[in-house]
């Protein structure tokens, strides 16, 4: 049985969010991963920041196969600098299905959902980066090729933030600025 679900950093269970951290781990692997430590982490992190606006406006998508979590997505804001001022945009990171499980659907349902409650979000704009863009595109996403700096970086650096080869918004002809593009803070 596979069922997507809609959760909230701020009532999110352990037990899911000791899944997402998990199928995150065998997507992404880090060496000096501890499964009890990160949700640990979480749950004060979520003490600290529960009455904060952007962590209570931070969304998971989540598909559960036996008892496990087969896919995953979140959102949340990002308020980025344009040359006509700042934007508040709807983030979208840790896309991710379990290996074993790709190519079933898994993947278009969660991101399909958070892109369904993009005018929830109260934002016209959905920004993030990926290595694979034609799944994105088939979803409705088009690339955008502006040049993006992070002018909060620690060392002032005005290297690209990015990290994957392209960087997208949903929907592919929503109010999309030309020129520089300050993310404001870290990219996801
Ligand atoms: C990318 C990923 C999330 C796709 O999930 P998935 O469940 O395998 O994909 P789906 O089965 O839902 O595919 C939906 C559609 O996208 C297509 N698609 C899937 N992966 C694709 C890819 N890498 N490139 C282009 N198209 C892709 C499928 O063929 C399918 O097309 P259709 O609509 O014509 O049938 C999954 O492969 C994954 O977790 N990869 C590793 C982590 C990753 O790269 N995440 C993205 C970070 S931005």
């Amino acid at each position: 049985m596979t069922a997507l679900k809609r959760l909230r950093d701020t009532t999110i269970e352990p037990t899911h969010y000791r899944g997402i951290l998990q199928l995150l781990q065998a997507t992404w692997p880090s060496q000096e991963f501890n499964l009890e430590n990160a949700l640990q982490a979480f749950l004060e992190e979520r003490t600290v920041r529960r009455s904060v606006p952007d962590f209570q406006r931070r969304r998971r998508y989540i598909i559960m196969t036996d008892d496990r979590v087969a896919a995953h997505a979140i959102t949340f804001p990002r308020t980025i600098l344009t040359t006509g001022g700042p934007v508040e945009v709807t983030a979208l990171a840790g896309v991710c299905v379990a290996p074993d499980l790709r190519g079933g659907g898994l993947g278009r349902q969660v991101v399909a959902a958070a892109f369904a409650d993009q005018p929830e979000t109260g934002t016209a704009i959905c920004l993030f980066q990926t290595g694979v863009p034609g799944f994105y595109r088939r979803l409705g996403a088009t690339e955008v090729h502006n040049t993006f700096i992070n002018g909060r970086h620690p060392e002032g650096s005005i290297a690209n933030p990015w990290w994957d080869e392209w960087v997208m918004v949903f929907p592919a002809d929503g109010p999309w600025p030309a020129g520089r593009i300050d993310l404001n803070g870290p990219a996801w």
